[in-house]
């Protein structure tokens, strides 16, 4: 009112006060002058607006702001807030700093892709725009080192702009450990593996052996040896020392480590690479298999390396249930057969190992993938081998279950999506 008298303008000014019931009231103040016919003022209007309901949301408001932006913050998940068209990182909580290694400040407008490495972030751009789940997807810390993280992505509104919320999990100590175990269930396998090696490796050997005694007797007695036979024989050696030299190889090539590229590979081509080295030591035991591959069979998208891993625990498997089967009660002369069936089915890929074993008791059939599940005795089983293959078969897309026939089977059927 004073400002009014002594500038004769209008005024607004925004006051607090407390009323009548002793409760803080807030009013928009508004004063104008009024003058008389020479133009000099006389009088001041003053008009309060009661503003108290609007001031009080305003603090609501604010307290809920703040509020949800600790709940933001204390998400021990990195969680980016990102433009939905430009993918500029708009917002971030303070998880990122202990994942990432950024601070908050660091990463404001930058673009979210580019913490793929480089050479990945085109393939991302459009899978990060279509709101996708990505699994595994590798990202980088600040200070350069790869972390594998799974990512959630999803849009929504922020404060009047479309956005997209992309949260993401640090899988890279998991991933590790899981590597470590795969290798370690590997060495068992291999271990495994040996004993059918060893017979493999006989056979060519056995024949180079034959071949040497035959030229060695024939130059002690000084005797001639026809063209046609040292041929024959040289030719015969050379195969069978690449034999010897392709088992050596798969074996070395099985053992090393598995990065985690996936290539489209052919199903049918990795199985008859585990029966390789495997049927040998199904033969000693009695064990047929039966082969029913399809053919053509469309490509999966995988790691020959795991899925042949994954093929070897399933037939160890079949052959320790039906040993297991014969060993307690031999009368039994029921059919020692393992088949393996491929098949294409609606864009997909099935697999299936069967086997005439003891079939797996309806009381244990739910825990069978549990990492350490066992029911064979100390020594014999570590019960990895379906935990692991599961891991493999699901990181392909793909899903594995069982089927069983108690005291008569069971077998295990992998769906494969076909690339
Ligand atoms: N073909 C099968 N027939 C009957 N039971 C099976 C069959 N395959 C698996 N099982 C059951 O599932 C359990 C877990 O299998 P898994 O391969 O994970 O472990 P394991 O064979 O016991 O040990 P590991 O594979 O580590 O040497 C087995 O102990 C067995 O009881
Ligand atoms: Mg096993």
């Amino acid at each position: 009112m004073e400002k009014t008298f002594e500038d004769g303008q209008p005024h607004f000014s925004e006051e607090s006060g407390v009323n009548k019931d002793g409760q803080p009231e807030y009013w928009v103040v508004k004063t104008t002058p009024i003058r008389n016919a020479e133009g000099d003022i006389v009088a001041a209007m003053e008009v309060n607006l009661d503003v108290t309901q609007h001031k009080l949301l305003e603090q609501q408001l604010e307290k809920s702001e703040k509020k949800y932006h600790e709940i933001f913050n204390s998400i021990p998940n990195p969680v980016f807030v990102l433009d939905a068209e430009s993918l500029e990182i708009r917002d971030c909580n303070a998880a990122v700093q202990s994942v990432y290694g950024y601070e908050r400040r660091e990463i404001l407008l930058r673009r979210f892709v580019e913490l793929f490495p480089e050479e990945e972030q085109l393939r991302y751009v459009a899978r990060v725009l279509r709101s996708d789940v990505i699994h595994q997807a590798r990202q980088i810390h600040k200070d350069g080192r790869i972390l594998f993280v799974d990512m959630w992505i999803s849009p929504a509104e922020y404060p009047g702009r479309r956005v997209l919320l992309v949260t993401t999990s640090d899988i890279t100590k998991r991933l590790e450990t899981e590597q470590h175990l795969i290798q370690a269930s590997k060495m068992a396998t291999l271990g495994e593996m040996a004993t059918g090696v060893a017979h493999e490796l006989n056979q060519p050997l056995a024949v180079i052996k034959t071949a040497s005694r035959f030229f060695i007797k024939k130059v002690r007695n000084q005797e001639p040896i026809p063209e046609s036979i040292i041929a024959t024989l040289s030719e015969e050696i050379d195969s069978h020392v690449d034999r010897a030299t392709r088992i050596i190889n798969h074996m070395r090539e099985f053992g090393r480590r598995a990065d985690r590229q996936m290539d489209p590979i052919q199903v049918n081509d990795v199985i008859r690479k585990s029966l390789e080295i495997f049927s040998q030591q199904l033969k000693v035991r009695g064990i047929d298999v039966v082969l029913n591959l399809a053919e053509p069979l469309p490509l999966v998208r995988a790691d020959a390396n795991r899925l042949e891993q994954v093929c070897i625990n399933l037939l160890i498997n079949a052959r320790d249930a039906i040993e297991a089967k014969v060993g307690s009660s031999p009368h039994l002369k029921g059919e020692k057969k393992i088949f393996l069936t491929t098949q294409p089915q609606k864009g997909r890929v099935l697999i299936e190992v069967r086997d005439t074993g003891q079939g797996i008791p309806r009381a244990v059939i739910g825990k069978i993938f549990e990492p350490f599940f066992t029911t064979k005795e100390v020594g014999k089983g570590t019960g990895l081998g379906l935990s692991i293959s599961y891991q493999i078969i699901q990181e392909f897309g793909g899903s594995i279950r069982p089927e069983s026939r108690e005291g008569q089977g069971a077998a295990f059927i992998i769906s494969l999506p076909a690339v």
